[in-house]
């Protein structure tokens, strides 16, 4: 069974995607075990200090090694780790290929940032990986890491019914996926295209893959 362990400052934010649909699914049929650790439990601070302001000045606090460290290290006793994943805005662009390397990977460390960064000892000592979902700024990493778990775990053979339905989604191949429609076949005016009535199989599956080239073309000239 595939560990992704979770760290973060506040692991509260991460339960509910994993409480429903296909996470859940994949969790409760024991493909993935997926564990949330708080940081401030590896805080040796009284006061569970995890975060400190930034030499040299600045604004924002900075996330320190040591509660980071003393977690990893303690993870490390049972398990050994595949990537120690870190999420920033400022790294490179996950993509379909990455998950789809990760998800043969074997067990995985994410670790969320928050508030202005983390210690740069971290990135440069402790971190395999880094990855940022998108060009924009979260307010923590905890987003960002249920994504890149949703898109790790729905590729892992056993968690969707139909193996082929994660072979056939967009990006898989570089081709976006064709446009769907489901009952009824007219609503008030509109309506669904006559040949996904037809039953012509060959006609179906030509209308599609025109459908996926021109839908391509657009989002990714
Ligand atoms: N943390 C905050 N913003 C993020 C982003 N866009 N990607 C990954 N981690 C983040």
């Amino acid at each position: 069974m595939k560990v992704i362990d979770v760290i973060s400052a506040t692991p509260e934010l991460l339960k509910s995607p994993f409480s429903g649909s296909i996470m859940k699914r994949a969790i409760d049929r024991e493909i993935v075990n997926i564990n949330f650790h708080d940081l401030k439990d590896y805080s040796k601070n009284k006061k569970k200090q995890i975060d400190d302001y930034q030499y040299g000045g600045g604004s924002g606090m900075v996330l320190m090694i040591e509660p980071i460290d003393n977690c990893i290290s303690h993870l490390k006793k049972s398990n050994n780790y595949d990537e120690i994943i870190f999420m920033t805005p400022d790294a490179k662009k996950l993509t379909q290929k990455i998950s789809n390397q990760l998800s043969i990977k074997g067990n995985l460390i994410i670790l969320c940032g928050h508030y202005k960064g983390v210690d740069q000892r971290v990135r440069d000592n402790l971190i395999t990986m880094e990855l940022s979902i998108g060009d924009y700024v979260l307010s923590g990493g905890e987003l960002p890491a249920a994504v890149l778990c949703d898109s790790i775990i729905r590729l892992i053979p056993g968690v969707l019914n139909d193996e082929t339905s994660a072979l056939e989604d967009s990006f898989q191949d570089g081709i976006i996926a064709p446009p769907v429609y489901t009952r009824p076949s007219t609503y008030k005016d509109l309506n669904v295209p006559d040949v996904l009535l037809s039953g012509n199989i060959e006609k179906i599956s030509n209308w599609r893959e025109k459908k996926s080239e021109e839908k391509t073309k657009i989002i990714k000239p």
